[in-house]
């Protein structure tokens, strides 16, 4: 892997990360999840942020648009301990990144199952877990200071475009970390009693009717509940009810 160069992080901010992962700042990279990987979980959790992303990607490998404006940065843990909360992973950092926006913008996220973080109907912020050998990259993508996107982005929002406000992206990141680190800790505590409930309040698409997109095809329903598992509980039109793991959904009128 060619070495981006390091950027500064203001010190006090980076001894506060400091004391709970080991900091690598980028200038530009490809993206912020393939460094963290490449880093390899040493049991030491890491936080690799980027200024510039080239190729960011987003679930089912989209592109995710990320330029200065935005807070692109990856997570690195450790999955090799037993109370790992694997299945819950993006559904901690989804609410760890709501709770992070609601305290630093005065915002109110919700979630629409699994990734999207949402302000009304446009999506504000993605979360993308991937997994190599013992490490979990946890990448965050928020759009922060984008006065608008490009026109193939029509559900794209920033936090500039919906408050009229710019922020700082080093707040949010902080705020990002400690709240992942605190939601970890919650959902190894009590097998993500408190995280189930709280995603359901979080939620934008719990008892909506929407039509979700799997792999192999595409259902229309009504989402009647988040289980155990983190899954979707979809009630088809047809009157079957289907656990989903992974798809995209879109909420209906
Ligand atoms: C999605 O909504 O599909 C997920 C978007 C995740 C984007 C972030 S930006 C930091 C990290 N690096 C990437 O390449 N992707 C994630």
């Amino acid at each position: 892997m060619t070495e981006p160069a390091p950027t500064e992080l203001p010190g006090p901010l980076l001894s506060r990360l400091a004391a709970c992962a080991r900091v690598v700042v980028l200038d530009q990279v490809g993206s912020t999840n393939d460094y963290a990987l490449g880093l390899r979980a040493a049991g030491e959790p890491a936080v690799v942020l980027a200024r510039h992303q080239t190729r960011g990607r987003g679930r089912f490998r989209r592109h995710w648009y990320s330029d200065d404006a935005s807070l692109c940065f990856s997570l690195l843990l450790c999955r090799d301990h037993p109370d790992f909360p694997g299945s819950l992973i993006t559904h901690i950092a989804g609410l760890a990144a709501c709770r992070a926006l609601e305290s630093t913008t005065g915002t109110k996220p919700l979630i629409r199952w699994p990734n999207d973080i949402m302000l009304g109907e446009k999506k504000i912020a993605g979360i993308l877990c991937e997994a190599r050998g013992n490490g979990v990259a946890v990448g965050f993508g928020i759009n922060v200071n984008q006065p608008s996107f490009p026109e193939n982005l029509p559900d794209a929002t920033s936090l500039l475009m919906a408050t009229g406000q710019t922020f700082d992206k080093l707040v949010l990141l902080e705020a990002c970390v400690k709240e992942t680190f605190a939601a970890l800790d919650q959902a190894v505590k009590d097998q993500g009693a408190a995280l189930l409930t709280q995603l359901k309040e979080r939620s934008a698409i719990l008892h909506r009717r929407v039509e979700v997109k799997t792999l192999l095809r595409t259902h229309i329903g009504t989402c009647i509940d988040i289980d155990r598992e983190g899954r979707l509980v979809l009630r088809t039109d047809s009157g079957k009810v289907l656990s989903l793991s992974a798809g995209d959904v879109r909420r209906l009128r």
